[in-house]
């Protein structure tokens, strides 16, 4: 295995971005070089008080343009919004991009973004890798990996579930938590682009087994709170919207076959109230042999599992980092990625 050290910033130090920052000052094959913040109170703070270890000696900035002057291998991006002109800046600077506000994997739906990334890409002769957890793992290469244990497979369906009151998250009010049910109903607060993203992730399981998606369906089914429900920055008023269940069905030869189902609650006070147990990504697979796989956190003290969807979101891109540094120079997908294999996560 090579040895070289990899010189990395972390770009924005949120939920997922502290994880990967955190995993870049442990991890011995990695040289921490920079790191961008956009919050002004972490400006000028060392890199390791920015998540409680040891100081680094790397001093988070605001300023990009420092940050795009200096050398690196790579970038891993992890802000609020995917940001395609400074992706390709930094492409065209010579450093890799990692991104896990996508785009993800090339979609005919973003075409023009990739085509940009891509022709950035040839210019700085550098690799750009979007990583997350869905899209990015629990509906394509997960399922597409477990199906080497199938004889037949009839339908897929890969379900994400979040107690949004017990793993809090960005997303309460932007996916209308709290609205009027019939309201939600009529005009959801989820983005019609919202599929869109998750398209190509279906595409590589239909195409993987060698079929073609024929159309994509959504549905979409509301719980109303049954009494209400306070979160760390509001109130879910009691016969308001406090669950949600979209659906995303691809269809295949004129019948449904991959099923992306995401269960978002707040807590149990809800009606209905799906059965879906503690949070997780749960793959189900009907044929022959029937399979079932739920990827879940540890339990924890108080014998329930956190939802780990957001660590796991940047520890995919920087556990990916050395091969895609490595890659050809382009957009790299996982079919490309092939087995990746992790450098320095055994250590003492
Ligand atoms: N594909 C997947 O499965 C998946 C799953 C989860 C999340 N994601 C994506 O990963 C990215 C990070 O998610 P997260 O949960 O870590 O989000 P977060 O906790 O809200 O962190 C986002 C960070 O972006 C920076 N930022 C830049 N401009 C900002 C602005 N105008 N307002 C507020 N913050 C701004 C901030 O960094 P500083 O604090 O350093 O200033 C902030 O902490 C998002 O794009 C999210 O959509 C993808």
């Amino acid at each position: 295995m090579s040895e070289k050290i990899y010189r990395v910033i972390q770009w924005a130090t949120g939920t997922v971005g502290q994880a990967t920052l955190r995993h870049f000052i442990e991890n011995p094959f990695i040289e921490l070089v920079g790191v961008h913040v956009t919050n002004p109170e972490k400006v000028g703070k060392d890199a390791g008080d920015l998540v409680g270890l040891p100081v680094t000696g790397v001093i988070a900035t605001n300023d990009a343009e420092q940050l795009i002057a200096i050398e690196a291998d790579c970038v891993l991006f992890a802000g609020l919004v995917a940001d395609v002109d400074l992706f390709c800046r930094l492409l065209r600077s010579g450093k890799n991009v990692i991104s896990t506000a996508g785009p993800f994997i090339p979609n005919k739906w973003f075409e023009e973004a990739n085509a940009r990334i891509e022709d950035a890409c040839r210019e700085g002769e550098t690799s750009y890798h979007g990583c997350g957890i869905h899209p990015g793992f629990s509906g394509d290469i997960l399922p597409l990996t477990l199906s080497r244990l199938m004889s037949r497979i009839d339908s897929i369906e890969v379900t994400e579930i979040i107690d949004k009151l017990r793993n809090p998250m960005i997303y309460t009010e932007i996916m209308g938590f709290g609205r009027d049910p019939d309201d939600l109903l009529a005009k959801p607060s989820r983005s019609p682009d919202a599929p869109r993203h998750f398209y190509q992730s279906m595409a590589m399981v239909v195409e993987g087994l060698g079929k073609t998606i024929e159309k994509v369906t959504t549905d979409l089914e509301v719980a109303k709170a049954t009494q209400d429900i306070h979160y760390d920055t509001g109130v879910i008023k009691q016969g308001t919207v406090g669950g949600q269940h979209f659906t995303w069905t691809a269809w295949v030869d004129g019948a449904p076959f991959l099923s992306y189902h995401f269960y978002w609650t707040m807590g149990r006070n809800l009606d209905p109230l799906w059965d879906n147990g503690d949070s997780c990504y749960r793959i189900r697979i009907k044929g022959d042999p029937p399979l079932e796989l739920k990827l879940m956190g540890a339990e924890a003290e108080d014998g329930r599992t956190p939802f780990l969807g957001l660590p796991w979101t940047g520890l995919l891109g920087a556990t990916a980092l050395p091969a895609v540094c490595d890659a050809r120079p382009g957009v790299i997908t996982h079919i490309e990625l092939g087995v990746v294999r992790p450098k320095g996560l055994v250590r003492k």
